[in-house]
C-alpha cells in the first residue's frame, strides 16, 4: 500500500522507515527512466501548481521539471508580486482557487505553518517547499538520499543497508540552524536511523531547543559545538547551510554572524578523505568556489539527487508508484 496516494506532504514527521524506503526505491527507478530515456507517460493529464511566495531556483524548477518528465504540466506562480496576492489575498483563497485549476500545489511561504493552513483548506494535496523557517520535507528527502547514494553507491537499497549507512553516522549540521527548515528536517530524518548530530554554529543561530528536546526524547545523539575545528577531523558528512538573511529582525545580528564558517582547501584539507560536503544552495560565502572541484563535493550531485526524489514524490502522491 502507497500511504502518499492522495496525501499532503507537510512534515517529515510523516515518514517513518518503511516509507522512506518506498520512496526512495522509487527515486533510483526514476533515476534509471532519466538516464535512459529521459521521460514517461506516468502522471500524463496531471497539472502540478507551483506557487512560490519566496524566491526558489532548485525546489521550484525540480517540481517543474519533475511532472514535465512524466507527462504532466505544471502552473508556475513564481512570483506572487504579479498575482492577485498583492491585491490582499489570502492564502487560503488562492490555494482553493488554484486547486480548482491543478491537481496537486506545491507551496513556498515565509510563514511557520503555511503548509498545514494550505491543507487545511485544500482538497487536494499539498507539497510543503517551505514553511518560513519550519520545515522543509522534500529536501530533506533527497539530503538523505545523497547520503545514501554517496556512501552506498547507486545499487538498490533496503531498510538494512539504510541502516547500517546512517547508524553511528557522523553527521555536522552547519551554519544558521536557527532559521534553517533543511536542517530541521534533515535532523528529524538523521535521528531515525541513529546517525551520530553534531550541531556547528553561532550561539546566536542555535538549534531550536524544543528540537533539540524532541530528539532528546525519541533518543538521538545530538551535540553543540561553536567551533567547526571540534568536529571537522571526524566526521562523515558536512552539510553547511547558508545564514538565512531575510529572517534575521536586526541587519547588525546578520553582520556579526554570516560569515560564522567559510568551508576552502584549507578546511577540506583538515577533513577526513571519506567525507561527503552537502549544502542545499544557494551558497553565499559559505563554500569556496575553489572546492568545488574537490570530489568530495556532493552539492551538485545533491541538486540531481532532487530531481529523482521530487519525481518520485509526485508519483506516489498520485497513487501511480510506490
Ligand atoms: C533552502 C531553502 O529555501 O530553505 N533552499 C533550497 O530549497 N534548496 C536553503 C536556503 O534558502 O538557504
Amino acid at each position: 500500500m502507497n500511504r502518499l496516494a492522495g496525501a499532503h506532504v507537510l512534515s517529515v514527521k510523516q515518514f517513518d522507515r518503511a516509507l522512506l524506503e518506498d520512496v526512495f526505491g522509487v527515486a533510483r527507478s526514476m533515476r534509471v527512466l532519466v538516464r535512459s530515456v529521459g521521460t514517461a507517460d506516468l502522471l500524463k493529464g496531471k497539472v502540478l501548481t507551483n506557487l512560490f511566495y519566496e524566491p526558489s531556483t532548485r525546489t521550484s524548477s525540480s517540481f517543474a521539471a519533475a511532472i514535465l518528465r512524466l507527462g504532466g504540466s505544471v502552473v508556475p506562480i513564481n512570483d506572487v508580486h504579479y498575482s492577485s496576492v498583492t491585491k490582499g489575498e489570502t492564502l487560503e483563497d488562492t490555494v482553493r482557487t488554484l486547486e480548482a485549476y491543478g491537481d496537486a500545489l506545491v507551496l513556498r511561504h515565509p510563514e511557520l505553518g503555511a503548509a498545514a493552513r494550505a491543507a487545511a483548506v485544500a482538497t487536494k494535496p499539498v507539497l510543503n517547499a517551505g514553511d518560513g523557517p519550519g520545515e522543509h520535507p522534500t529536501q530533506a528527502l533527497l539530503d538523505l538520499f545523497t547520503i545514501l547514494t554517496e556512501k552506498l553507491g547507486v545499487s538498490p537499497g533496503s531498510d538494512t543497508s539504510t541502516q547500517r549507512c546512517l547508524s553511528g553516522l557522523r553527521v555536522a549540521l552547519v551554519g544558521d540552524l536557527r532559521h534553517g527548515r533543511t536542517v530541521h528536517s534533515l535532523a528529524r530524518l538523521l535521528a531515525l536511523y541513529g546517525a551520530e548530530l553534531h550541531y556547528v554554529s553561532p550561539e546566536l543561530l542555535r538549534m531550536p531547543e524544543p528540537l533539540v528536546r524532541e530528539l532528546a526524547a525519541e533518543g538521538a545523539r545530538q551535540e553543540e559545538h561553536r567551533e567547526l575545528s571540534e568536529v571537522l577531523g571526524a566526521v562523515d558528512v558536512l552539510y553547511v547551510t547558508r545564514v538565512q538573511k531575510e529572517r534575521f529582525a536586526d541587519p547588525d545580528d546578520y553582520a556579526r554572524v554570516k560569515d560564522a564558517y567559510v568551508i576552502d582547501e584549507t578546511t577540506m584539507a583538515a577533513a577526513p578523505p571519506g567525507l561527503t560536503l552537502m549544502h542545499p544552495f544557494p551558497r553565499v560565502n559559505e563554500i569556496d568556489r575553489a572546492v568545488d572541484a574537490d570530489p568530495r563535493a556532493a552539492y551538485f550531485r545533491q541538486m540531481e539527487n532532487g530531481l529523482y526524489v521530487r519525481m518520485a514524490l509526485l508519483a506516489m502522491v498520485f497513487g501511480r508508484a510506490g
